[in-house]
């Protein structure tokens, strides 16, 4: 079922909590365009909830003024079927209006966590992010909801966001689908051409040896060089950042320090392939 107004919305809620008092409601928000990352997501709230709510909404709060929010990929279709398959209640797809009737007074804006990486590069993006998850909160109430690691950071501010507000929720952290070839899923691949796409492959290639080189004993600034001289061996490859910092504070580790294989350890990337921007990670220690 899909609801288009934050009234149908706490009326279907309000229905399913009075026929299961005791039923858990689980919150996967996206902006739509669903792949198999963002099923993943669905399914895993499915099984862990009785009910789960699916957001889809391209938040305008959160793309900067020269970023892709006017042509980011819409299909309301697919994302209904891909919801259905997955598991997912209730859709809830509300208007820009009905989510902003004003431009909201309001700013949630977190120091640290959001310093570095996309932080860095995309100013005001995470105060958005902030406030579209903090209203779809207040709005669903969900006892978890679920975010991927393919948006490591993103997964940093809202678990901040969280524990300081005391957000009574609990935030699931879940896996990054990639496909076969490695190139992690992500609404904006459908941009790339063929020849991007296929020089975009050194992206995983290269963080899979992560592991490998930390455990031979290396230093982040050294282990930033590596992955920025195999990145740039790609023609169509133009690096916004590559940073190795320390999860989840995402603060700085000292650069010529031995990075130790046991503690929390991001790596993360933004690259732009022609005009698509792709981010990536690993997060050290592996499961
Ligand atoms: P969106 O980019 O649509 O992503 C929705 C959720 O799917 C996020 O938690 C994201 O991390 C997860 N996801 C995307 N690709 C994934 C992959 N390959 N593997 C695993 N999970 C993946 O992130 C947003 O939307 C927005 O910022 C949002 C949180 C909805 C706020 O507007």
């Amino acid at each position: 079922t899909v609801v288009r107004t934050i009234a149908e919305l706490r009326a279907r809620l309000d229905e399913y909590r009075k026929q299961a008092p005791a039923g858990k409601v689980g919150l996967v928000p996206t902006m739509g365009y669903l792949h198999e990352g963002h099923a993943s997501l669905i399914r895993r709230s499915a099984s862990e909830n009785g009910f789960t709510v699916l957001s889809v909404f391209v938040n305008p709060l959160q793309f900067g003024p020269t970023e892709d929010l006017d042509r980011y990929p819409r299909d309301e279709e697919r994302d209904r079927a891909v919801a259905a398959e997955a598991g997912a209640d209730l859709i809830f797809m509300p208007s820009v209006a009905e989510m902003y009737p004003k431009r909201p007074l309001t700013t949630i804006s977190l120091s640290g966590v959001t310093e570095r990486l996309c932080g860095a590069s995309r100013p005001g993006h995470f105060d958005g992010v902030a406030i579209v998850v903090t209203k779809l909160f207040n709005l669903v109430q969900p006892n978890r909801a679920y975010f991927g690691l393919k948006d490591a950071q993103q997964v940093a501010v809202i678990q901040s966001l969280v524990e300081d507000l005391n957000l009574p929720v609990e935030i699931v952290p879940c896996p990054i689908v990639r496909e076969a070839s490695g190139l992690a899923l992500s609404s904006r691949n459908v941009y790339l051409s063929p020849e991007e796409k296929e020089q975009a492959l050194v992206l995983s290639r290269t963080l899979m040896q992560v592991p490998e080189w930390v455990q031979s004993g290396i230093a982040a600034a050294e282990l930033s060089r590596r992955i920025r001289d195999a990145i740039s061996r790609q023609p169509l490859a133009d690096i916004e950042y590559v940073e190795v910092v320390d999860y989840p504070s995402l603060t700085a580790i000292e650069e010529n320090k031995e990075l130790a294989a046991t503690s929390p350890v991001l790596v993360a990337l933004a690259v732009r392939f022609g005009k698509t921007r792709l981010i990536d990670n690993i997060l050290l220690p592996q499961a």
